[in-house]
């Protein structure tokens, strides 16, 4: 085995470098403090680390995209505003891959390009959650993606939330409706496939989700930011089975918050889009009248929400992203061939990871393994999440903690698989060997 001399940096070293950083907690640090720490690490061991930490796209935008808005631009659209509701072919495109991937009805005037899926969830909750004045909380089914509790938080909104380890399969009702009892719950927030975990709902579990927002009336926002990213199914053949599974088939009362940034690496164009049920878009609810200039949901979505924002999203990006759904949409551009080395990537991670000792922390879909994609989650026997990460760093890899995941599960680490390449797998297999060899119970010294 060989190994870099440098690594396991030394205590102290690490002990500097975060005190310089400011890095009290690695668990409760932001992501971009430890991505600084591992930049100081790097400069001073020389070495390239296995960077799992950012959850960031690890592939190149497809040219048909690019070329796209390249065209545009040269035709002069900067200088024009969008319209609101976005450009009627790419609601045309996003309308027909509903019904192509999902097999769900979406009429065009109910999807809506948004400045990512970010400002999807953003302006969700602006109107959701003011719909009715008995109903101002989020339940978020966790773990989940952080900055949305930062949206809810920065618009005094209030959430609850609870790690669904375990609740997964039948169990799920219950917890559901311990808070749905209370009546306050306005929207349920989730990601499927879920960043960080890499759980996929079961349709069993859609189910119950879709059947208690019909009787309590709660918004669903079911975050798709991963389509069709759960490999152990072919989701990306236009318009055959199996279809990404979707709460849409169990109630009316659902958005869909669709991402272009990982399917289509397409993360710094920042275009994304509203998938809204039509049932939903076009339905009054008094309370929205206090504050919007409608009290239909879909018309305070575009005309306060989506206009006080950002007024729209770039034409340029728009036409990119038509671009790209109408090759998937006609057959011409396999978007699942093109992200599925994620999952091939995580399988072997994944084994070098548990021949060495550690453990999957999220592993089952109810009896099923979890799949392989762009995140995974790990322990290792005898430490917590932060002594984890802690060690890790030490032997030139980084992660970040479940703790700001709303995880119950204190041990685990997630690792995003969008930045090794297959060619950098056989080292981090050395890498972990080291760790582990260090590690083992009674070798715990240096
Ligand atoms: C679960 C989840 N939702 C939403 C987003 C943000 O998507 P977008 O880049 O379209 O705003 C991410 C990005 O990492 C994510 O992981």
């Amino acid at each position: 085995m060989t190994q870099n001399s440098l690594f396991p940096i030394s205590e102290n070293v690490m002990q500097k470098l975060r005190k310089e950083l400011g890095v009290k907690s690695l668990s409760f640090c932001t992501i971009r403090q430890i991505v600084q720490l591992v930049n100081r690490l790097q400069e001073f061991s020389g070495e390239s680390f296995i960077r799992t930490e950012m959850g960031v796209p690890g592939l190149k935008a497809p040219k048909e995209g690019v070329l796209a808005e390249i065209a545009a631009l040269n035709e002069g659209v900067a200088s024009v505003y969008p319209p609101i509701e976005g450009r009627r072919e790419l609601r045309t495109e996003l309308s027909r891959f509903v019904k192509l991937f999902l097999d769900v009805e979406i009429s065009p005037n109910s999807c809506v390009p948004t400045v990512g899926s970010m400002q999807s969830s953003f302006v969700t909750f602006m109107v959701a959650n003011k719909r009715d004045k008995k109903k101002d909380t989020t339940l978020f089914i966790d773990p989940g993606f952080p900055v949305h509790k930062r949206q809810i938080a920065v618009q005094g909104m209030k959430y609850e939330s609870f790690d669904i380890y375990n609740y997964r399969g039948d169990k799920l009702r219950d917890k559901l409706e311990s808070y749905l009892e209370k009546g306050n719950i306005s929207t349920f927030l989730y990601s499927n496939p879920n960043n960080p975990a890499w759980i996929c709902f079961t349709d069993k579990e859609l189910k119950i989700i879709g059947e208690l927002a019909n009787q309590y009336d709660v918004i669903v926002m079911e975050d798709l930011a991963y389509f069709g990213m759960d490999f152990r199914h072919n989701y990306g053949a236009p318009g055959k089975p199996p279809h990404q599974p979707t709460v849409a088939r169990y109630t009316d009362n659902y958005v869909l918050l669709f991402s272009s940034s990982k399917i289509f690496s397409y993360a710094g164009q920042r275009i994304g889009s509203l998938l809204i049920s039509d049932t939903l878009f076009n339905k009054s609810y008094p309370d929205l009248g206090a504050v919007f200039n409608s009290d239909r949901f879909g018309t305070a979505i575009l005309q306060d929400a989506l206009y006080s924002t950002t007024a729209g999203t770039a034409h340029s990006a728009q036409v990119g992203l038509t671009a790209l759904l109408k090759a998937v949409n006609d057959g011409d551009f396999d978007f699942r061939s093109y992200v599925k080395e994620y999952g091939d990537r995580a399988g072997i991670m994944k084994k070098h990871f548990l021949n060495n000792g550690f453990k999957l922390v999220y592993d089952k879909d109810e009896e099923h393994d979890v799949a392989d994609g762009f995140y995974f989650t790990v322990s290792y026997p005898g430490m917590t999440g932060e002594e984890l990460l802690g060690q890790l760093l030490r032997f030139g890899i980084s992660a970040i903690t479940l703790d700001t995941t709303g995880s119950s599960r204190s041990e685990g680490l997630r690792i995003c698989v969008s930045h090794t390449p297959l060619d950098r797998m056989d080292e981090l297999g050395r890498r972990l060997q080291h760790f582990s060899a260090v590690n083992t119970p009674g070798a715990r010294a240096i």
